[in-house]
């Protein structure tokens, strides 16, 4: 695999700024839950970084769980309509306070069959924390109750963030330069 430093075009968010704001939205979430029953729920892989550093700054006792899902039908690097759950949540949301957790929203597609589905197994309420909004890239429309960053419409990726699975682990949210990244194989 190629050093990230052969295509990061720039770094977008870096590591300190990442962590200031999840200190903050955890500071928000704290206050707005306050007395109330949580559970986070981390769309895997891409969330996972996320939520284990916001839940560190969530000051109430709370529940997680995880599930994954996989979109397919238009390209590797776009999601689609097409959303399918390929591991369930292990945990009753019923009559719960059930907060999302993602790394990104882009198209929308994804939260928006997650909420539709989670909806049909009655929490009590249903919102959504995602770290980056790609908000021009919206093509259905979806609430973002907490949101970390609003970024430009261009490939990211690290803390969470992959290129062809890899790279999750960086510390910070940087941009791809597609033409100097090279995909093994
Ligand atoms: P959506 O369904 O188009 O909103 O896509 C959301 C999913 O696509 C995210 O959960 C990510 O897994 C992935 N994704 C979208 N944009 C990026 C990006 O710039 N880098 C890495 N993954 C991305
Ligand atoms: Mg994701």
């Amino acid at each position: 695999m190629q050093d990230y430093r052969e295509f990061l075009a720039e770094t977008l968010i870096d590591e300190a700024t990442l962590k200031a704001r999840v200190v903050e939205l955890g500071a928000e979430i704290s206050r707005d839950y306050a007395g109330q029953d949580l559970v986070l729920i981390c769309i895997l892989r891409g969330g996972i970084t996320f939520m284990v550093d916001l839940m560190r700054h969530i000051s109430l006792p709370h529940g997680m769980d995880c599930m994954a899902i996989s979109s397919y039908g238009v390209g590797a690097r776009a999601s689609s309509g097409n959303v399918r759950v390929t591991y369930d949540l292990q945990t009753n949301i019923a009559d719960r306070n059930v907060l999302l957790v993602e790394d990104i929203v882009d198209s929308g597609h994804t939260i928006s069959h997650v909420l539709e589905m989670l909806q049909t197994r009655s929490p009590r309420s249903l919102k959504v924390c995602a770290l980056l909004d790609k908000a021009e890239r919206r093509e259905v429309e979806v609430p973002i109750h907490y949101r970390g960053f609003v970024i430009p419409n261009a490939y990211v990726f690290g803390y969470g963030l992959d290129i062809d699975e890899y790279y999750r682990n960086l510390p910070f949210i940087g941009v791809v330069n597609l033409e100097k990244y090279k995909p093994e194989g």
